[in-house]
């Protein structure tokens, strides 16, 4: 039986004082134990704040991350952060292949291969995102879009590789729209993504936690975890609220 994982995704969202009020919010939520204990809770920070973060949560039970990483371990190459440096600051995860990075900065899949590949050289457990757009649904090309997405970690890294991280399907469409993809279209893409690394292994397809992201809230947040394929969620705007955040915590399975 897979652990449900919750974990937020800040953006660029945040200050000092928010921070550690939201992450105080949780804590404090969560010290009553509802949420279950086979609920890992993790948030990917902005990187400047990793460190405010490590200190807030230091010794508790709140796992923590950032937002991207950079593919090269040093050098010449301004404004990146390495894996090396989120170890140094103990983070657990790397979300690598977001939407938002494919989309507005141009990160490729090849682009995100890497990214895969420097979070495992460092001890970062990748949480790596894939999903279609509305077009690509539209066409009904879900599949061929993830299929592709997937391909590029495995082709680079191997099968193995995926179970050293989480993947996270959100679909595009989802992402901060306030259109949650309903439990069963969930279902349908994360079954896909299970049965595609299944046929390559088997035991990597069972260990590996699917998330899915995309306007998951407290309200739907139930019936989505409660899908068989679908570990938990990668969450954005309600992650920015220990109410909202905490109300999805507590859906775990
Ligand atoms: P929302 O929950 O705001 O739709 O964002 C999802 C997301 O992009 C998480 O990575």
């Amino acid at each position: 039986m897979r652990n449900t994982l919750v974990a937020g995704n800040w953006k660029l969202n945040g200050s000092k004082s928010s921070i550690a009020e939201l992450l105080k919010g949780i804590l404090v939520g969560m010290a009553d134990d509802s949420v279950k204990p086979n609920t890992e809770v993790a948030v990917c920070a902005p990187y400047i704040y990793i460190p405010h973060v490590q200190e807030i949560l230091d010794g508790t039970r709140i796992k923590f991350g950032s937002e991207s990483i950079s593919e090269h371990d040093s050098g010449a190459f301004t404004g990146e952060i390495s894996g090396a440096m989120l170890s140094d600051f103990a983070c657990e995860y790397a979300i690598v292949g977001h939407s938002e990075r494919r989309t507005i900065f141009g990160e490729k899949d090849s682009d995100t291969a890497n990214k895969f590949a420097a979070a495992r050289k460092h001890g970062l457990k990748p949480i790596l995102c894939v999903g279609e757009l509305l077009e690509e649904r539209e066409k009904e090309i879900t599949e061929v879009v993830v299929a592709r997405q997937l391909d590029a970690i495995i082709e680079l890294e191997g099968v193995e590789a995926l179970a050293d991280g989480v993947i996270a399907y959100e679909p595009v469409w989802a992402i901060g729209t306030g259109m949650t993809a309903s439990p069963q279209q969930a279902q349908d893409v994360h079954a896909f993504i299970r049965s595609k690394i299944s046929a390559l292994n088997k035991t990597v397809a069972e260990k590996v936690q699917i998330l899915y992201g995309g306007s998951v809230n407290g309200a739907n947040a139930d019936e989505l975890f409660a899908m068989p394929d679908i570990d938990g969620g990668l969450i954005g705007g309600a992650a920015l609220k220990a109410e909202d955040f905490l109300a999805i915590c507590r859906a775990g399975k």
